[in-house]
């Protein structure tokens, strides 16, 4: 069974259930997700909050360092540092390098695998940009970015997946260590994200090296396969409306509302992870302190309640800014701004290259209950 068709049933049940097969609950309505998502007994830290020991330890530092899977108080002081380092305007400026990431990628391109074409690389050129990380290194980059990716989409990801996320995290931290220490030499002024965390300072606080280290590492982590996925399923429902990305070659604001309605429609992020820190009830069902928890914001974002004809793609609907693709309450996506300027820059630069995409081959999932995304994309192009 698809998803999809996991969320209709938990629906169909009243909205909350146990899986076994996932030995979680599982929450789809609506405002059950919204609130679960505002509610400090669920917590975050599914990583777990005791020393790390034992040789998974490097792993689990750099996970216990994300903000997706840390509680307050840390979470407060930490989200409000790297904040203040990505803002807003900071995306805007990207706009145009990204443009250009687009062009190159596309440039030529008529038919094949366009995951390996474009949905893949141009994220990761981005984040390098943001990074400051000099487009000859980026090979390494990419490829340490796909082994830790791959560990933390998987529910139980074989010794291969772990070993792979290890040797990439043993590579990749030293790596920016020493990039932050030549920019603490250089004296630190420069504008790429590194400069600004090591400068920026909150209340007296600073970021520790470590700290800083494993924020860089979160923009792979959060902002990598994430927005790729995003990619190839906007990609794969313009497929489906003929029509429409010739469309959006000619309406302005058009491609931004593609990428809203993918956000609601088929969302790369389907379910974010809660740990029940205390006993509670959720849509009326019992939970017991320590139960897993997915809230299902794919699901909640088909809740016939909020959205009509809710299993339809229709960039015309009304009312899609309410979709929880990028989550709500504290942990809402810090990366939302830029994946939708990415997403929006590069659905704008295929629409230049082509009237219409034709799928080719057959569509092959990536291995995630918690993550929706395409492994390749087999498409053909139209002038
Ligand atoms: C289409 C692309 C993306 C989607 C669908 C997405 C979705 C999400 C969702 C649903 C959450 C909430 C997780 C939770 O509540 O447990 C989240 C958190 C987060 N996202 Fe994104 N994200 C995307 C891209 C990005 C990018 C590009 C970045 C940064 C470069 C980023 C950085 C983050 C961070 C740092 C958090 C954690 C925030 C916190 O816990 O305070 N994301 N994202």
């Amino acid at each position: 069974m698809g998803p999809y068709g996991m969320y209709e049933e938990v629906r169909a049940a009243g909205g909350v259930a146990w899986r076994p097969e996932l030995n979680a609950f599982v929450v789809v309505g609506y405002d059950d997700v919204r609130a679960a998502l505002r509610d400090p007994r669920l917590s975050s830290a599914v990583a777990g909050t005791g020393p790390a020991s034992g040789p998974l330890a490097p792993l689990v530092e750099v996970l216990r360092d994300q903000l997706f899977l840390m509680d307050p108080p840390r979470h407060r002081s930490l989200r409000k540092l790297v904040a203040k380092a990505f803002t807003p305007r900071s995306v805007v400026a990207l706009e145009e390098g990204a443009t250009q990431s687009c062009e190159a990628l596309l440039a030529g391109f008529r038919e094949g695998d366009l995951v390996e074409r474009l949905a893949y690389p141009f994220p990761l050129q981005v984040i390098a940009r943001i990074l400051g990380i000099p487009a000859h290194e980026e090979d390494d980059f990419r490829a340490w970015s796909n082994a830790i990716a791959a560990f933390v989409v998987q529910m139980r990801p074989s010794q291969e997946v772990v070993h792979g996320a290890l040797r990439a995290v043993d590579a990749i931290r030293p790596f920016l260590r020493e990039r932050i220490r030549r920019r603490a030499d250089e004296g630190g002024d420069g504008d790429d994200l590194l400069a600004t965390l090591l400068r920026t300072r909150e209340d007296g606080e600073a970021l520790t090296e470590d700290e800083v280290v494993h924020t860089a590492m979160q923009f792979l982590i959060a902002g990598h396969e994430t927005t790729t996925n995003l990619l190839g399923n906007i990609v794969l429902a313009v497929s489906r409306q003929p029509g429409l990305l010739a469309r959006v070659r000619e309406e302005p604001g058009l491609g931004g509302r593609v990428v809203e309605e993918t956000l609601r429609h088929d969302p790369s992020v389907q379910m974010v992870d809660r740990v029940a820190a205390e006993p509670l009830a959720l849509g009326g069902v019992e939970v017991d302190a320590g139960r897993r928890v997915f809230l299902a914001v794919a699901g909640a974002n088909r809740d016939p309640v909020v959205f009509t004809d809710p299993g339809r793609f229709d960039v015309d609907r009304a009312g899609v800014d309410r979709h929880l693709g990028f989550g709500a309450g504290i942990h809402v996506c810090l990366g939302s701004a830029l994946s939708r300027m990415e997403a929006r820059v590069a659905l704008e630069a295929l629409a230049r290259h082509a009237r219409e995409v034709e799928v080719t081959g057959p569509l092959q999932y990536r291995a995630s209950t918690t993550h929706r995304g395409l492994e390749r994309l087999d498409v053909r192009l139209m002038p």
